[in-house]
């Protein structure tokens, strides 16, 4: 409203500033103009009125004035007319202007002295004339002259009435100006722009929809890619708040070393916390004359040794190094990690008996077997059992001596290697809080049900006062293995046993990799092309798939092979495009089930090789040799793909291992449904690795899947990790056993 009336108050002013300016102007020049007529008219007619009526006064006769008169007078259109002689004798002919005013007798001195005739506009009795002054050109009238007078207010009223009318002009000029630019302004401006605040209003909610359906208004099209622009700045800055807002968020909720390490000072009192496990986590071994430090291949040492690092403690565990013994001190302990010194290991040395029949006899001839069903039948030695016995009491005398002065330890034993352990350390020790968790699968009651031992076995693990398995599957094969064969009771409401008045708590506890919100927002810098990749080992191919695996029967290596074969010749497009790069690390070799294994592996790469080969291309690159994690990433990084293939696995953390390599959110996961990793990665292309066709069928979806799809899969699956890391699976272990009243 305000602006409308300053506008109508602008056109209004300013048309009427114009207008008065032409109007003064034309005033001024008509007045010169109708001035000037009158003028030369009335000399003009002065002129010849007096060469009529006065000749004889230039020619000495006597005045003729009596020749003059009213109709004469009325003829010439002169008001009044008179005969100066001099002051004191005026003859007044006409007499309208009666006496001369004492401005016209100064007028007339004027042009006497001057000796011209003159003329001027004067106001007489408030009326306008023109005054003319005609001198006599007489010798003996020196000073005479006639002066003439017409009337001039016709001029005032002409020029009064140019200023009525340019007034009325101007009115409804403004009037029409003011009423159109209205109309204009309410049609053409306000209405468009009230729909735009409107669009505006609705592209600020962020609906991206509404923002495609703008108003058509031609002129304002500048204005629209602006506030386009606008909005989806600020939708893009809101969906980078709001995703800022959910990780700080999950920033909170996300458990990570520092998070551990407190919650662990609060559970454990400074009690003190041991892990037990065969596989220790850092190796020394000898090359040429150094003594070199790794990390084995393990899962369970991939999980546990990120929460030793986080909190510290004692891990007790097999030397298997060959440099193991030079390195410990006298207490065969060693800090670790190297240079870092953030837990002790202390090793356990075994005999070779000891380790034939405890390690690769009972519990990889016997136990890993029996728990993975991958059709190798298990064998059960009475020798070997006795050794596993006896390795068991050994760790457990290891375990008692380091804790003999600690009040109620935490005991963590891992894995199939002790499951007699729990019940002979909470024998000597029942304060002790004893967890034990099995890193591989529990079968079904009939499967184990074949282990000569297993009564012994399972009253050896209820020891505990808690058992852990990856998944709630295997947490209910074990439970109904108990109740099959163990006189106890099985409480089903609160998965738990009770033997004697002893009770164990049976829970899944997912185990996963050191995965944080640092390297969940991490992007390392660059990551060679899956084919710059290859070309570094001499393979031209666009394509890459990655595997990484101890050489295990479990792991479905020859299936894995098998589908690439397969893959190869139902998509023969893929054909020189495509390789597998196998990363083996030589497990167990000394049985011969695993060497068979190795032999198998490379007698089936090399088939498949020779089959579809050329001179810069082949199908399958088997890396046979232990690699550490600083290796294989890159190999991690730059895959289309990864396989995972087990025919039986507890966990697999490879399959989340691969995930967590991938911070620019690609890639895809082809993914055995008998690892327990399956339950918690739906993103995965979940596959049955002894139906080949299917798994073909898979790596080709891999490869051609759409970027956004692979985002969307990988970005969920990198959340899920995080969330759900090793370090919240060592506290939900701790809490639970921290719980637990002895
Ligand atoms: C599996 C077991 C681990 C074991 C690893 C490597 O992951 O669960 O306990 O350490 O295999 O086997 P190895 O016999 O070399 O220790």
């Amino acid at each position: 409203m305000k602006i409308n009336l300053a506008l109508i108050a602008s056109i209004i002013i300013g048309i009427g500033l114009v207008a008065f300016g032409f109007t003064a102007f034309q005033i001024a020049s008509d007045r010169t103009q109708l001035k000037n007529e009158l003028e030369s008219k009335t000399v003009r007619v002065a002129e010849d009125f007096y060469k009529a009526y006065f000749i004889g006064l230039e020619s000495g006769d006597s005045l003729a004035t009596a020749k003059i008169t009213d109709s004469l007078l009325d003829q010439y259109r002169f008001t009044g007319i008179k005969i100066y002689f001099n002051q004191d004798s005026i003859i007044s002919i006409r007499d309208s202007a009666r006496s001369l005013a004492a401005s016209s007798l100064d007028f007339i001195a004027q042009a006497i002295s001057a000796d011209s005739s003159m003329g001027r506009l004067v106001k007489m009795d408030g009326r306008r004339y023109y005054e003319y002054v005609r001198l006599i050109k007489r010798v003996d009238l020196p000073a005479a002259a006639v002066v003439y007078y017409t009337d001039a207010a016709y001029i005032e009223n002409i020029l009064n009435s140019i200023w009525f009318r340019n007034f009325w002009r101007w009115f409804f000029q403004a009037l029409v100006i003011s009423v159109v630019t209205l109309l204009i302004v309410r049609w053409g401006i306000l209405s468009p722009i009230n729909k735009v605040i409107e669009w505006a209003r609705a592209a600020r909610s962020g609906d991206l929809e509404t923002l495609q359906k703008r108003p058509s208004v031609p002129f304002l099209e500048p204005l629209y890619k602006e506030i386009t622009g606008i909005a989806k700045a600020m939708q893009e800055a809101k969906a980078v708040a709001q995703e800022e807002a959910r990780l700080r968020t999950t920033a909170e909720s996300v458990w990570t070393p520092e998070r551990l390490n407190e919650e662990m000072k609060v559970l454990l009192q400074n009690k003190m916390m041991v892990v037990v496990s065969n596989r220790e986590p850092y190796m020394h071994i000898r090359v040429g004359k150094e003594i070199q430090c790794i990390v084995p291949a393990s899962g369970m040492v991939t999980a546990m040794e990120p929460i030793l690092k986080a909190c510290g403690g004692l891990w007790i565990a097999s030397g298997s190094g060959d440099a193991d013994r030079e390195t410990v001190d006298k207490y065969d302990k060693v800090s670790v990690p190297p240079y870092e010194n953030k837990y002790t290991l202390r090793r356990v040395w075994l005999s070779k008996e000891q380790e034939d029949h405890f390690y690769y006899g009972f519990s990889n001839e016997g136990l890993w077997p029996l728990c993975h069903i991958a059709h190798t039948r298990p064998v059960f030695r009475q020798l070997d059992w006795e050794y596993y016995t006896q390795v068991n009491q050994l760790y457990a005398k290891a375990v008692l001596e380091e804790i003999k002065n600690e009040e109620e330890p935490f005991i963590l034993v891992q894995d199939y290697h002790f499951a007699l352990l729990p019940a002979f350390i909470k024998k000597e020790r029942p304060d002790a809080k004893v967890a034990i968790f099995w890193h591989i699968p529990w079968p079904n009651p009939e499967s184990f049900g074949i282990c000569p031992w297993q009564k012994e076995l399972l009253t050896g693990m209820l020891g505990a006062d808690l058992i852990g398995f990856h998944t709630q599957y295997h947490c209910n094969n074990f439970l109904e293995t108990v109740n099959n064969a163990l006189e106890s009771r099985v409480i089903w409401e609160s998965f738990s046993v009770k033997v004697g008045n002893h009770f164990t708590m049976v829970k899944p506890f997912p185990i996963s990799i050191a995965f944080t919100l640092k390297d969940y927002e991490t992007r390392m810098a660059t990551r060679l092309s899956p084919a710059e990749l290859l070309k570094q080992h001499g393979i031209n191919a666009a394509y890459m798939c990655i595997g990484v695996e101890r050489i295990d029967y479990t792991k479905g290596l020859i299936e894995k092979f098998l589908a690439i074969e397969r893959f190869l010749d139902k998509y023969p497009n893929y054909r020189e495009k495509f390789t597998l790069v196998q990363i083996g690390a030589v497990s167990r070799s000394l049985l011969k089930t695993y060497a068979d294994t190795v032999s198998a592996v490379e007698n089936e790469v090399n088939r498949i090789n020779w089959k579809f080969k050329t001179k810069n291309w082949q199908p399958i690159l088997f890396l046979k040799r232990h690699h550490s994690h600083e290796e294989i990433m890159p190999f991690y990084r730059s895959a289309n793909l990864c396989m995972v293939t087990s025919l039986h696995d507890g966990m697999n953390l490879v399959a989340k291992e691969f995930i967590a390599a991938r911070d620019q959110n690609d890639g895809v996961l082809i993914l055995s449904r008998f690892a327990g990793a399956s339950h918690e990665l739906p993103g995965a292309l979940i596959v049955n690795p002894y139906d080949t066709e299917q798994m073909a069928d898979s790596i080709k979806l891999a490869l051609e899947m759409p970027k956004e799809q692979q985002t969307q899969k990988m970005k969920q699956m990198r959340r899920m990790i995080m969330n759900h890391n090793v370090y919240a699976w060592a506290s939900g272990i701790l809490r639970t056993m921290a719980s637990i009243q002895n």
